[in-house]
């Protein structure tokens, strides 16, 4: 595990990197990728030995069945998080923003409402858009530099029609841990207006270490009959290209909803993301302690030096490497800010109007990257800023 290792992932078929040029208009070749949500590191050898015991033998056919894979998930959710999940509750999709699509389609309609705390991450919107629901955005109000949930102007946004509401925990951007007490507020708040609890819960083994998340069936299980959690292996080990999520449904009433679009989608997303995923989750306990740790110094040395720009100021966070920085005290335009990161900076970033109402002053930026890279993300900003010194 050397995660100061730099490695050239251009031309490696990498989303990051190779298509950077088209998203940002920063050439791949001297820019730095800090948007797409994956982690400049090699993945655990546990993880590694597999995909090349499978290229040794050769044979790639169907895979299944999926009992092993589940096993494993249900014992890393004991251990990692406390939860006794029954295998039998889980089920797979092609990645959590593809199960999030199928869980919109089992318990919403064309022209029902999901609710979204806002900001959040950006492609929740677009799997909306794309399934014909609409959205309300409950803006999240920020006190002493952190997120709360606002159920109160919530209420007075509610037309009638909303029939899930969607808890993305970590919280993307940003990091936020909700606490138990958190997660039960607005499991009440499901409860009074009979809503799907759909919970996101990807960057679950990103928590630094001195934090934990909280699943959220621990914190509020009276609410486990109106709870979907989707999640994977592929945040906290950093198995992207896996491309396989899984859906964890305790409820019987809600796996029988589900058992249709299920059915529909395919239930094996594919023989490396499932064998991955057992990989990572029964031999890579090591490697995620190591990379949290990583991930955590990488993070104080972003905020401190770039929070140190006058007018700039990065959200402290206590888990993920998806930071977000409000660029409000600069007086600048978002336009103009972006322009400087881009251009000047040769950073690629995702704007923060991409994240919904209350995004629009912030860029998003992925530290998951070797230290002495980030030093010099940093030291591009202090320059392209430099001005404000
Ligand atoms: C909250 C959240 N959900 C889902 C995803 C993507 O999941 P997948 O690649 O498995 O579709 C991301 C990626 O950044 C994310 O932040």
């Amino acid at each position: 595990m050397n995660f100061d290792e730099t490695k050239d992932r251009v031309g490696t078929f990498s989303a990051k990197f190779d298509a950077m040029q088209t998203f940002a208009g920063v050439p791949a070749e001297d820019g730095i990728a800090m948007w797409v949500a994956d982690m400049d590191f090699s993945a655990a050898d546990c993880v590694l030995d597999i995909l090349r015991e499978q290229a040794d033998h050769g044979y790639l056919g169907y895979p299944g069945p999926a009992a092993s894979v589940s096993d494993a998930i249900a014992g890393w959710m004991k251990a990692a998080h406390d939860w006794d999940v029954d295998p039998d509750w889980i089920s797979y999709s092609h990645g959590v923003v593809a199960g999030f699509g199928m869980a919109l389609e089992a318990f919403s309609d064309p022209g029902d409402d999901i609710i979204l705390f806002t900001p959040v991450y950006h492609a929740f919107f677009k799997k909306a858009a794309a399934k014909r629901r609409g959205v309300v955005q409950s803006e999240m109000v920020l006190k002493d530099g952190r997120y709360f949930m606002d159920f109160d102007t919530l209420e007075t946004q509610l037309t009638g029609r909303e029939k899930i509401a969607v808890l993305c925990s970590p919280h993307n951007p940003g990091g936020r841990l909700w606490s138990a007490e958190e997660i039960r507020e607005l499991a009440a708040f499901c409860q009074k207006h009979d809503l799907l609890l759909l919970s996101d819960e990807i960057h679950m083994d990103l928590a630094f270490p001195d934090a934990k998340h909280v699943p959220t069936a621990i914190a509020a299980p009276d609410a486990i009959d109106r709870l979907v959690v989707i999640t994977a292996a592929s945040k906290g080990f950093n198995l992207a290209g896996g491309e396989t999520g899984f859906m964890i449904v305790p409820d019987p009433a809600l796996r029988e909803k589900l058992a249709p679009v299920q059915l529909e989608y395919g239930g094996t997303p594919n023989r490396f993301g499932m064998l991955m995923t057992r990989a990572a989750f029964t031999g890579g306990q090591d490697w995620s302690e190591a990379v949290r740790a990583y991930l955590a110094d990488n993070f104080a040395l972003w905020r401190d030096r770039i929070s140190a720009i006058p007018g700039i100021s990065v959200m402290d966070m206590p888990s993920t490497y998806l930071t977000w920085v409000d660029f409000a005290g600069t007086g600048m335009s978002p336009e103009e800010t972006e322009r400087r990161i881009r251009q000047d900076a040769r950073i690629a970033q995702s704007p923060g109007a991409d994240f919904g109402k209350g995004g629009e002053n912030f860029h998003r930026f992925n530290i998951a990257m070797p230290r002495p890279r980030l030093i010099e993300a940093i030291e591009r900003m202090e320059k392209a800023f430099g001005d404000l010194q």
